[in-house]
């Protein structure tokens, strides 16, 4: 594709890209095809000839886009949303012009140096403690990841990292039985072992109870463990539950435990300000991991990872090979040693895009209608006999079941499920559910980029008219 060839198709695609932003919602929220369906589309063998742009964009939207969940529809309540926006997209394409490689400061110093300038606006805007160092991480889970590993290390004066685990003690994790897998699958990698990371109880809001963490650690230091990290939440993907931060820095600190707290979703309404009792004992924190591109407009993949003591993350990490060496190594910011990849993209030019075109009020009020919607949605549901709230509301996360009288608990699962599935067959909403003490709940977050209240109510009609539905 010479370079004309390129400037026709850039533009084309702009249009198709705009077009798309503007119809998004004329797409079914969730694909509806079937498994296998859209791999028999695809040729077995590839082309031995070039092809042109305009096939490639015809297979595109007839085979690929049918298969495709429209996660930027603000009829997407499920999960947690992965959101984008136009001064993202724009960034992201700069992004794929460029093909940086920021490995190192040398291969792209304004990468790196940008990247310390938005942790730094991150860092502030979120209210973390200036001893904060941050790095850009590609998802939550790595970045849970980095921080189990250097717990790992600290706890066993970096002897894992150099002569393995044999002959340690076997380390400890908690967490709650609210906490995401990513927690668990941090321990199975770090060769923690999964039976060593310890699920405290929660209490009636669905939040851990420092009491049994702290009865745990102790058992566990009598039995000879040697407990290493203390996951705490900010936003459990469940029912966006937040931790008791300080209560468990504090028992944290008491006996030097690692405290890595997980705020993928809900850390982005730590930018406001009535929402940063939340960080009350921030003091106590470790590391800290959340997910611009979750709640905060940058398109995945955009995970900031801070950390109070850079230092114990960098000798976790680092590695040195010849081909590495520079003459400015320790002089700057060389972020390969802050994760596990080598290789980097360019992510911090999408969060000065994004926070730059919104500026922090406009985020902030975009956020703060989303919790609105919550709250909105939680007097809908409150407004519904048949239905009933069954967590808190915390933030932008609404958990609640239909419940008609004079049914039994097996049946009102069995409804519920049913219920899911025929609103997400329907391609006008997505939802997604959890399990409360045995129940089947269904869960809508509200926090979709361009979800405003007629989209709420909306779907709230179509739950109601489907669930009724069955009464027929
Ligand atoms: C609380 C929480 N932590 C971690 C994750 C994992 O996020 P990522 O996809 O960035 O790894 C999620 C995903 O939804 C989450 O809800």
């Amino acid at each position: 594709m010479d370079s004309g060839e390129f400037r026709k198709h850039a533009h084309e695609l702009v249009d198709w890209i705009a077009g798309y932003m503007e119809n998004v919602e004329s797409y079914p929220v969730k694909s509806s095809v079937s498994p296998g369906e859209i791999k028999s589309r695809i040729p077995d063998i590839p082309p031995m000839q070039p092809e042109s742009f305009s096939t490639f964009m015809k297979d595109f939207e007839e085979i690929i886009l049918p298969g495709i969940t429209h996660w930027q529809n603000p009829s997407f309540f499920a999960y947690f949303p992965a959101n984008t926006s136009p001064p993202s997209i724009l960034a992201e394409m700069i992004i794929a012009a460029l093909g940086s490689q920021c490995m190192i400061w040398e291969t792209s110093p304004a990468a790196a140096e940008l990247e310390e300038k938005m942790m730094v606006w991150l860092r502030n805007m979120i209210g973390l403690p200036d001893s904060f160092e941050g790095v850009i991480q590609d998802t939550a889970s790595t970045a849970t990841l980095a921080a189990i590993l250097t717990a790992r290390e600290k706890a066993t004066d970096f002897s894992i990292n150099s002569e393995g685990a044999q002959g340690t003690k076997a380390l400890r994790v908690y967490c709650s039985g609210q906490a995401h897998s990513s927690v668990e699958k941090a321990v199975k990698i770090a060769g923690i072992g999964r039976k060593n990371l310890i699920k405290i109880p929660v209490t009636d809001d669905f939040s851990l109870d420092p009491g049994r963490l702290r009865e745990a650690i102790i058992s566990d230091r009598e039995k000879g463990y040697l407990p290493c990290c203390v996951v705490g939440a900010i936003g459990t993907t469940g029912t966006a539950a937040i931790d008791p931060i300080r209560a468990m820095g504090e028992i944290c600190s008491e006996y030097g435990i690692w405290f890595h707290v997980d705020a993928a979703m809900a850390g982005t309404a730590l930018i406001l300000p009535e929402f940063q009792w939340m960080l009350d004992g921030r003091e106590y924190i470790d590391s800290f991991v959340f997910n611009p591109h979750k709640w905060m407009f940058t398109n995945f993949d955009c995970s900031a990872y801070f950390v109070k003591d850079a230092s114990a993350l960098i000798k976790t990490f680092e590695i040195l090979p010849e081909y590495l060496k520079t003459r400015t190594r320790g002089k700057v910011n060389d972020y390969r040693d802050w994760g596990v990849p080598l290789g980097r993209r360019f992510r911090a030019l999408k969060l000065w895009s994004v926070i730059r075109s919104y500026g922090v009020e406009e985020l902030r009020n975009k956020v703060r209608y989303h919790i609105q919607l919550a709250s909105r949605l939680h007097e809908m549901i409150l407004a519904e006999p048949d239905f009933e709230i069954m967590a808190p509301v915390n933030i932008c996360v609404v958990c609640f079941r239909y419940r008609p009288s004079g049914v039994d608990e097996e049946q009102i699962n069995a409804l519920n499920e049913k219920l899911n599935h025929l609103l997400n067959d329907s391609g006008k909403l997505y939802l997604t559910h959890t399990v409360l003490n045995g129940r089947y709940t269904l869960r809508m977050v509200t926090a979709q980029t361009d979800v405003a209240i007629g989209h709420v109510e909306r779907a709230w009609k179509r739950i109601t008219d489907t669930a009724r539905s069955f009464k027929n």
